[in-house]
């Protein structure tokens, strides 16, 4: 189901890889790029719009004329975008509420669209967070693993049946350049992260967990006319990385790319031609790019399986 186009391509120097995340990284990858496809009233269910990527992915998938549905936490937010998303071009907005940490707002969510049996034509898990202090939901889920992982899987499978009645159902996965640093640990993401809480690399086994899904999935979902991929936005200056990485954000600056540059691969995978038939992909700047930078962190074929049945566990 992978179109030759999208090959992985040869791997450059580790300093370079990471070059490719910057504001820089992006304008020398842009000067190649087209412009985005019409959206021609595509109907993409779009999580986490309200701030950063989402932001700017809702206003550009609405300016190219798209029907949208906004699944958002904030009721306030959300009134002012539906109004803004219309007038830039929106064929329709449609506004759900949920907060992604709870797997009975996700489940809520795929309810409430299959009960409006309208298909979809795109699925973009966006929503997001670096939890920098562990907490567990209501629900009894450390939650980064709930919102970064098990709540996107689960709108994933439960809209399946909604993306398959498309002409061809695209799902574009938000994960982040740095799962790289990590390797998948099942004993770690099984305790909830409980002995011991480091945020960055949590929300990194949480963003590989969801990327390898995306991976192991993209065959059989490809059979039936689903295209699954997965993308990381580089590194981009948005709300979230303001407040749960200042420090990061104080030293690199200089160099990080805005939430428009972040999100063009976003919007890219859900319209481009081009990206027909392909799948199980993770993007960079509209290129497939590697899942690894360091062999030591590819996980075993064991850990690939025990993923697979935690999360059946977890959401069956
Ligand atoms: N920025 C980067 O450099 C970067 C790098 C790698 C990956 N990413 C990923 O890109 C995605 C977007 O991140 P961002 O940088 O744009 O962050 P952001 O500015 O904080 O935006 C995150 C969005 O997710 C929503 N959200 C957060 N928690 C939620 C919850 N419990 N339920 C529902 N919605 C929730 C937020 O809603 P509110 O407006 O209500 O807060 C907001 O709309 C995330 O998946 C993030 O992990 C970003």
């Amino acid at each position: 189901m992978t179109a030759p186009a999208f090959a992985c391509p040869r791997r450059k120097s580790l300093v370079s890889e990471i070059w490719d995340f910057t504001g820089p990284g992006y304008r020398k990858a842009a000067k190649k790029f087209h412009s985005l496809a019409n959206a021609n009233g595509k109907h993409v269910v779009l999580t986490g719009a309200t701030s950063g990527l989402g932001l700017s992915s809702a206003r550009t998938l609405a300016s190219l004329g798209a029907r949208l549905t906004l699944v958002v936490r904030d009721a306030q937010k959300a009134r002012q975008l539906e109004q803004e998303c219309l007038a830039l071009g929106a064929v329709s907005v449609s506004i759900i509420l949920a907060d992604l940490t709870l797997l009975a707002d996700a489940r809520k969510v795929v309810a409430e669209l299959i009960s409006r049996d309208e298909h979809i034509d795109v699925l973009i898990n966006n929503a997001g967070a670096l939890f920098n202090q562990r907490a567990e939901t209501s629900e009894g889920i450390e939650q980064s693993t709930s919102l970064l992982f098990l709540s996107p899987v689960l709108l994933m499978r439960g809209l399946k049946p909604l993306l398959s009645r498309a002409e061809e159902g695209r799902v574009v996965n938000v994960v982040s350049g740095g799962m790289y640093t990590q390797r998948l640990s099942m004993s770690w993401l099984r305790s909830g992260f409980a002995h011991r809480y480091d945020g960055p690399a949590v929300y990194a086994q949480a963003k590989r967990a969801l990327a390898i899904v995306t991976e192991e999935w993209h065959e059989s979902w490809g059979a039936e006319g689903i295209f699954i991929n997965s993308m990381h936005p580089g590194w981009a200056d948005t709300p979230g990385v303001q407040s749960a990485l200042p420090t990061f954000r104080k030293i690199t600056q200089w160099i990080l790319r805005n939430s428009d540059e972040g999100a063009d691969t976003i919007n890219w995978m859900a319209l481009a031609p081009e990206m027909s038939g392909v799948s199980g992909k993770l993007f960079l700047d509209r290129q497939a790019r590697t899942y690894y930078l360091n062999a030591k962190t590819r996980e075993r074929p064991t850990d690939r399986q025990a993923l697979l049945k935690y999360l059946s566990e977890m959401i069956d």
